[in-house]
Order: C-alpha cells, then structure tokens, then sequence
C-alpha cells in the first residue's frame, strides 16, 4: 500500500464556490505563506435545453482570484464529472495554470470514445491535459506539497487531492447524511469504491474534507466540509463500520433506482476533453446525442 505524504500542520486557506445548478461545490485553495492558489473542479454553465454556454461560476472564481492578487497555478479535476462541465480551459485561458486529472483518464477516453463514437481525431491519452496523476503523486501549490491518491469506483479516474490538513474527495464520499457516490456508470464499481472510501478515512481523524457536491437531504441548509474522525463514526453508507460485503450490496440495489444525471450527455463530451467543447467538421462547436447507449 502506497505511503502518503500527510502532513497536517500545512493549513490551506479554502475558499468555496456553490453551483446550485448542479449542486456542485468549487474551491480556491491557498497557500497561507504566499500568493499561490490552486482551484478544484470549477464549473462552466450550460442551458442545456438551448444549447447555451455561459461563464458566470468561472467569472466569479476568476473575480475571487484577482480581487486577492493571486497567482493560480493548478486547475484540478478530481474525476470526470458527468453531472456538470468544467470550466477549466476558461480559467486557465486567463489566469494560467495547468490542468490535471488521474491518469486513469485513458480508461474514461476509452470507454467514452465509443459511446460517442469519436473519430480518430478524438485521443484517448490524456493528452488534452497538462498532467496525468498516478497514486501517490506530489505537485506544489507555492510552497504547500500536495498529494493525489487514486480512489477508483465512482468512476476509474477518480483521485482525491490532499493539500496539507484539507482533502478534497470528489465523489467519493458525500457529507455524512449523504453517504457515497453512485457506482454504476461505466468502469465503475462498488466494491472499489468502498476500498477508496477506506482509504481517504485511514487519514488523520482532523483532516478537513471538501465536498465535491451536496444535495442537502432531508431539508437541512448546504453544507461541504467535514472531517475524518466525522465521516468514520456518521457517515450513512459505510460509517461505524459497515462492511465491505454489506456495503456493496447496499449500493448496487440503490444505484439500480436512480436516473441519469440530467447534464451526463453534454459533460461527459466536454470534461473528457479537460473541458474543451468537442467542434464538427467545419469547426463549430457541437455536441452529440447517442441513443440508448447510457
Ligand atoms: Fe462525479
């Protein structure tokens, strides 16, 4: 098993952007100690209905970051995303950084490529990003050294990022009256999504974690951060416990009854692409609609 670089007296300065479009949470990640900053899964907004693509979640990430004068050096995707779009190239079109994912991407590219039945021309190699990450793999953010920790089952991809005492988890976990993530679209699993739940929650009880989404169930307000030590004792879907065996079952029949995220068509297409929206022959961009291939 692979040893990660934890190192909790590193305390980022985290900043949350909520998308209530998509339910999904954003995040500014600063260095306490210098002006660099990172920014976790950020949204492109789409009216999907007409076609329509706008900037208004990216603008005010980008208003946030120059208001503060700092200087972005990475874009981070946790996973492809298929309930939103990112809007990483946008940001990065005008504040710099580089754009990273899990190295797994390949798998997604792979398998999405088919669906969508992309041509030659679409790689399936990660390419369109500025860095693959693999299990263990350290980057800096100003003088922070964060980690990525590869926690497949959600989707193959899938990493959460640890910067100092703050994770971020993507869809692996949900706030603990949310529970997990689905593990039902192609290439994911169940049973290892538990072993990557079982892995962010061996970090330190006090590690900070960062949701990627929240749905605020049973009426409670909005909410993305928690702990370790919270999720291990409250968590609804493998607190307190629960078994591996008992988990998978558990999640299986659950995913069996839900739908497909409204924007999977338009964001799988996009984020597979780091976000990029895919054009047709003449050069306009365009999105496609397979039919009973989801
Ligand atoms: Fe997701």
């Amino acid at each position: 098993m692979t040893t990660y670089p934890v190192d909790m007296t590193v305390k980022p300065q985290v900043k949350a952007f909520f998308d209530s479009a998509t339910n999904t949470i954003s995040y500014v990640v600063k260095d306490p100690e210098s002006r660099a900053c990172a920014v976790v899964d950020s949204v492109m907004d789409i009216d999907y209905a007409a076609g329509r693509i706008s900037y208004e979640s990216a603008d005010a990430i980008i208003a946030h970051i120059q208001e503060n004068d700092l200087k972005l050096e990475w874009l981070i995707e946790t996973h492809v995303h298929a309930d939103h779009l990112s809007g990483a190239p946008y940001i990065q079109e005008k504040l710099g950084g580089k754009i990273g994912i899990g190295e797994k991407i390949k798998v997604v590219q792979d398998t999405f490529g088919k669906v969508f039945n992309e041509g030659t021309e679409f790689q399936r190699d990660g390419s369109q990003f500025d860095q693959l990450f693999t299990d263990g793999d350290t980057y800096t953010i100003g003088g922070m050294t964060a980690f990525a920790m590869h926690t497949p089952g959600h989707t193959p991809a899938c990493m959460v990022h640890v910067i100092g005492d703050a994770a971020f988890v993507g869809d692996t976990l949900f706030m603990p009256d949310g529970g997990s993530a689905r593990a039902d679209f192609p290439g994911g699993d169940a049973g290892e999504l538990y072993d990557s739940i079982q892995k962010v929650l061996a970090l330190p009880d006090a590690m900070r974690l960062f949701m990627c989404h929240d749905y605020g169930p049973n009426g409670r307000e909005i909410q993305w951060e928690t702990t370790v030590g919270d999720e291990k004792e409250h968590n609804i879907h493998v607190g307190g416990g629960r078994s591996r065996e008992d988990f998978i079952k558990f999640r299986t029949e659950r995913d069996a009854q839900l739908s497909m995220p409204k924007l999977i068509i338009p964001s799988l297409q996009v984020n597979m692409r780091a976000g990029d929206v895919p054009k047709d022959k003449d050069g306009n961009p365009m999105l496609k609609v397979p039919i009973n291939k989801l």
